[in-house]
């Protein structure tokens, strides 16, 4: 392999150059207490850090950042912190998918302007994952994800807590009368201990792990708790590593591939991972210049077992899983089902990084011959509700759910949704499909994760836990039920969610991926005449900018200006 020279390196035309602006460069660097030998000649390396004092995922990256930065000054590289939108989960409003795009942009825009020649990305908090890897791919220098890890086990009264699933089940039963305020605010004092991103197999845990199977993180650090002493010398093997990774021209070209991501479905189909990396992961490939759609996770479904036991699906959390073994474990338990020799940042093949990996526990990362579901972790529905596709996740449902027929019950968006749904005059039964609509890219705005639509208090008093909903919305990857998400076309734009009256049949059948609203044409031709498009939300703004150019769910909800794959010219410098 023929290493680059310092003279080809990017950051040389803002340091090595013998003009005036070079001069400016150079002493501005000196202005922060830095001599010409600390940088001169030697990679420069951003460390972009999406820190916030409102992201408590990200509450322990101030330090992690020193320890990635002691990493890079080993291997004789130049760190540069850069803070970046921290896309804080639990805070953000209307939703953290809102700023996705945001945070790519910022991203790609960040490396483009400065004098970088590689970069460690820091997040992990659902939407940072895939935002911070976006941008970075279109601006296509090398990179390591350095993932921000779970936190560890919740605890109440001696019981174990998940990020989320917990929060629904204790919800419910305080809806119910079943716990009383003082409980709930154990819970709530519980259920988050440490730094960490959500310790459940949500979107987070998803996103990481299905960045260390496209082979964009080093082995096994997808896994590690956020207060684990090896999170901190994970991070400094990251630093240390990208140095490297920058004299090797390790780009994200020579890294992903059709395989690469074929890995990460397949890792996240047997983790029982999040829907919402279906929508992540179809806009990452694109930037990646790489087709992917839903169908390959539905097909790559048929074929691979879900074997981790975590919850929201199973029953163990990632502190197990990481004791169980990590990812290293389970990929190599479905190693058959992996095109093992894709590159990956650490210089070898996916086959070599999982080399010798054992599973520690077989609860918590099954066996192959007893998994926790055997297949169709994901499915892929098509139909005349959903011409161009809708999601369920079918393990989360009750399996009498999966084929089921019943009158639809419409709440127009998530305000009517919220005044109507503990009625008790409402019109429904255990048999009615709920239906929420404005709830996807544009309606959303920014497809919020209202899916799991709540169980109608009155139907929870008769003992129903589960019944068959319909959005446009996506759902937290915390979240169960028989919900049907990411509706394509959302209904905003018309698509057939926007035609569905109460009483209208829908027909759900899973087995045979069919979603069909049981309206004849004519009638729906009728209704769509009818149909008078909203109003543009925005007048000015990001929120503009975001109405003007999100894309649907199937394409992955990126800005149509920001896809594909060719980077634009670096900035001349004079
Ligand atoms: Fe940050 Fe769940 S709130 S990952």
């Amino acid at each position: 392999m023929t290493k680059k020279t310092p003279e080809q390196l990017r950051s040389h035309r803002w340091y090595g150059a013998k003009d005036l602006r070079a001069f400016g460069h150079r002493s501005r660097t000196a202005q922060m207490g830095f001599e010409r030998g600390d940088y001169a000649g030697k990679p420069v390396i951003a460390v972009v850090n999406t820190w916030s004092d409102i992201n408590p995922c990200h509450s322990h990256f101030r330090v992690r950042a020193e320890e990635v930065k002691r990493g890079i000054w080993q291997a004789g590289g130049f760190p540069v912190e850069l803070p970046a939108m921290s896309l804080s989960e639990p805070f953000q409003k209307p939703t953290t998918m809102m700023y996705r795009n945001l945070l790519a942009l910022e991203t790609e825009e960040l490396l483009r302007s400065h004098p970088i020649d590689g970069a460690v990305l820091m997040g992990g908090c659902d939407k940072t994952t895939p935002a911070l890897i976006m941008g970075a791919l279109s601006m296509g220098l090398p990179f390591i994800f350095m993932p921000a890890g779970p936190m560890l086990r919740g605890h109440f009264r001696g019981q174990t807590l998940g990020s989320g699933s917990d929060t629904w089940k204790y919800w419910d039963k305080l809806r119910t009368g079943e716990i009383d305020e003082p409980t709930w605010m154990e819970v709530e004092e519980g259920i988050a201990r440490t730094p960490g991103h959500c310790m459940t197999m949500g979107t987070a845990s998803t996103m990481t792990s299905a960045a260390e199977a496209l082979g964009l993180t080093l082995p096994g650090a997808a896994s590690i708790p956020a207060a684990d002493s090896a999170h901190a010398r994970m991070a400094t093997q990251t630093g240390r590593r990208i140095v490297d990774m920058v004299w090797e021209d390790l780009t994200p070209a020579r890294i992903l591939s059709a395989d690469a991501f074929d890995n990460a479905v397949t890792t996240v189909l047997a983790l029982g991972g999040s829907t919402n990396s279906i929508i992540h992961l179809v806009a990452m490939a694109r930037r990646a210049g790489i087709d992917l759609t839903a169908e390959r996770f539905d097909a790559l479904a048929q074929r691979t077992p879900v074997i981790a036991d975590l919850r929201p699906a199973g029953r163990f959390l990632m502190e197990d899983f990481f004791c169980a073994g990590g990812l290293r474990a389970l990929l190599a338990r479905i190693a058959h089902l992996l095109v093992l020799d894709t590159p990956t940042v650490s210089g070898h093949t996916l086959g070599e990084n999982i080399a010798g990996a054992d599973v520690f526990n077989d609860e918590v990362i099954r066996p192959l011959d007893n998994p926790l579901v055997e297949r169709d972790g994901i499915a892929v529905l098509r139909g005349s509700l959903a011409p161009d596709g809708a999601v369920i996740k079918p393990p989360a449902a009750q399996a009498h759910l999966l084929r089921h027929t019943g009158p639809a019950l419409v709440f127009n968006d998530y305000n009517d949704m919220a005044v109507r749904v503990d009625d008790p005059d409402l019109p429904v039964t255990a048999d009615t499909v709920l239906v929420l609509r404005n709830a996807g890219p544009q309606g959303g705005p920014g497809m919020p994760e209202w899916g799991q639509l709540p169980i109608p208090k009155k139907l929870l008093a008769q003992g129903v836990k589960d019944m068959v909903r319909i959005s446009d919305a996506r759902m937290s990857g915390t979240s169960y039920g028989a919900c049907v998400l990411h509706v394509a076309p959302e209904s905003w734009i018309g698509g057939p969610l926007a035609l569905v009256r109460d009483g209208d049949l829908i027909c759900l059948d899973v087995p045979a991926r069919r979603l069909d609203l049981l309206v004849d044409e004519g009638e729906l031709a009728r209704r769509k005449a009818e149909w008078k498009a909203p109003e543009p939300r925005y007048a000015r703004g990001y929120g503009a900018l975001f109405e003007g150019h999100i894309t649907q769910a199937n394409e992955g909800c990126d800005f149509d200006f920001l896809e594909g794959t060719a980077p634009t010219e670096d900035p001349e410098i004079h």
